[in-house]
């Protein structure tokens, strides 16, 4: 094979989100969460919330959105997607300080690895809780905030595993799966009041937290399942939310995008 290297460029702003306000969930980490968080930013938008369950990297997360950006309307709101009344409370919140979201992203997620023999009830169940039933939390609330306002763009975060499946990632693929379900069903219901929502579906997008915490073997043979042989830079996953939450995919709701370049 001929050796062409796959090394994208960061690409800068084109104003797809100029005069937007968004709420980011899962947003004080290194991976796509604050990746969508800067690319709103410099995506145009006028405002946003970002949120996250740890409350540390939350402040330090705001303060650094700041300070790459410049934009100084970035406010910060502790939220456990998995608690309902956090979700109630982060969405008063975000409607406040940003005068109505225009954009929600629902970026939390979460899993482990786990054969399904070995599993126990509790580690299903929190995967399920904050993958799916967190997503769903956000988006149900959003729905009905974005519904008088005949308005609103929703991004959810799923993963190729919703439809592939890996060894030890039932708990997880389940989760996502039902992610994508629950994009295309609501999706529906909220095209009844001019509400769009959709998902990207991530193969694999590196980060240093990842490289932390996945076994370096199973990255390499993760990557090694890329055509481009490398993960995606969490920022590329963010790219194709920008276009989900712009007015450019304004023809598009209940769909699910992969962002993978994998083998067949
Ligand atoms: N990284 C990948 O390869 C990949 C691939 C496919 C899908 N995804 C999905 O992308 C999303 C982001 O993952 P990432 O790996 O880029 O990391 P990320 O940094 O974007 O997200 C991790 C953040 O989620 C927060 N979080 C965890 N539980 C939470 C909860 N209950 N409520 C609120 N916040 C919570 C953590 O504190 C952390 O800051 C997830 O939904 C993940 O499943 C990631």
């Amino acid at each position: 094979m001929q050796d062409v290297k796959n090394n994208p460029e960061y690409v800068p702003g084109h104003g797809l989100l100029k005069g937007k306000s968004v709420l980011i969930t899962a947003a004080a980490g290194v991976g796509i969460g604050f990746a969508a968080a800067k690319k709103s930013v410099e995506e145009g938008c006028r405002a946003i919330v970002i949120s996250d369950i740890h409350e540390g990297r939350l402040q330090a997360s705001v303060d650094k959105l700041k300070e790459e950006t410049g934009l100084q309307n970035v406010w910060g709101k502790v939220c456990n997607v998995v608690v309902e009344e956090e979700v109630q409370e982060l969405i008063a919140f975000a409607e406040e300080k940003l005068g109505g979201v225009d954009v929600l992203i629902n970026n939390a997620g979460m899993g482990t690895s786990k054969l399904l023999i070995e599993m126990e009830d509790p580690e299903w169940n929190k995967v399920i809780d904050v993958t799916l039933n967190g997503t769903m939390r956000m988006t149900r609330h959003m729905m009905k905030v974005m519904k008088p306002r005949g308005t609103g763009v929703i991004v959810n975060n799923a993963s190729v595993l919703g439809w592939r499946a890996q060894k030890e990632q039932a708990h997880y693929a389940a989760a996502k799966a039902g992610v994508m379900a629950l994009t295309r069903c609501a999706a529906l219901e909220a095209a009844d009041f001019g509400v769009r929502i959709n998902a990207v579906a991530p193969s694999l997008a590196v980060h240093p937290m990842l490289k932390k915490s996945a076994p370096e073997e199973l990255l390499k043979e993760l990557e090694g399942k890329e055509a481009f042989g490398r993960g995606a830079e969490v920022w590329e996953v963010a790219n194709v939310m920008m276009f989900l939450a712009s007015d450019y995919s304004s023809y598009m709701t209940g769909e699910i995008l992969a962002v993978s370049a994998q083998r067949a």
